[in-house]
């Protein structure tokens, strides 16, 4: 129930799932039992030991067809940012994101880039020191606990709140700590609706290492986004395995 497809340009293929009738999520037993969600703690032991090789992983992942990057900066372009703008990003592990937002910013604006794992942010920090830049800020902290700066231009976080329980929450806080006017982007997985079972099945047990499983399949950011900002898009990819959702506060 997939297709060959060539992958944007490079000479990877990848294998293109072809729409069938949509599932039950509840349908979906096989890998569930067992795959509990990760709490706070085993995240971040989970992360502490994906740190050193997690740019690599991501690399790796790349064979398979998944052009991340290419993800990252239509989250980043949703923005709609400007030179000068104060941004955090929300989960920002090892900081992969950071160029994408430099390169609009600018040495005028700043970045405050939020994370739970030290081992992921002291990978951050070689990176912001590497390209000696003086206008990133790294925190260590849970979301759910963490105060938002008042007024910043926009926030994002890619591949991280789905991860975050209290997500609604935290979205909900981010939208109040926007200035009038500003943005919020959430590129994450969710589930495939229009995938048949096994490749879903397959998907979450390729990105376990990651913390994925199902049971996250009922955390829904872009509806968050939807019920605190005016959204102004909603982008799937991978037929809905992928999405890039924005919203805007009221000017
Ligand atoms: C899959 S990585 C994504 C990292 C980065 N955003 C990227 O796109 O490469 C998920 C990140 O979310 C972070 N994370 C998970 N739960 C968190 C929480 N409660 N508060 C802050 N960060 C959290 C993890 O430490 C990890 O660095």
């Amino acid at each position: 129930m997939f297709a060959i497809a060539p992958a944007g340009g490079s000479l990877a293929f990848r294998l293109m799932p072809v729409p069938v009738p949509v599932r039950d999520a509840a349908q979906r037993t096989d890998w569930r039992e067992g795959v509990m969600m990760l709490s706070k703690d085993e995240t971040r032991d989970l992360y502490r030991r994906r740190a050193k090789r997690y740019d690599l992983l991501t690399q790796l992942y790349r064979l398979s067809g998944f052009n991340i990057d290419r993800y990252r900066q239509n989250t980043i372009s949703a923005l709609g940012l400007c030179p000068g703008d104060q941004v955090v990003e929300l989960g920002c592990g090892t900081g992969l994101n950071f160029e994408y937002v430099q390169r609009i910013i600018g040495p005028e604006g700043s970045i405050v880039a939020v994370d739970l794992t030290d081992a992921m942010l002291d990978v951050a920090r070689g990176r912001v020191a590497r390209e000696h830049w003086t206008n990133v800020e790294i925190v260590q902290a849970d979301l759910a606990e963490w105060q938002f700066p008042v007024g910043v231009s926009a926030v994002y976080s890619t591949l991280a709140i789905t991860l975050v329980p209290e997500y609604d929450e935290i979205i909900k806080r981010a939208s109040r700590a926007l200035r009038p006017g500003g943005s919020l982007a959430v590129l994450d997985m969710k589930e495939p609706e229009r995938w048949p079972t096994w490749l879903v099945n397959l998907a979450v047990w390729l990105y376990r290492p990651f913390g994925v499983s199902l049971d996250l399949a009922h955390r829904h950011p872009w509806e968050s986004i939807g019920r605190y900002l005016r959204q102004t898009s909603y982008e799937e990819y991978y037929f809905g395995a992928i999405y890039v959702c924005a919203g805007r506060k009221e000017a």
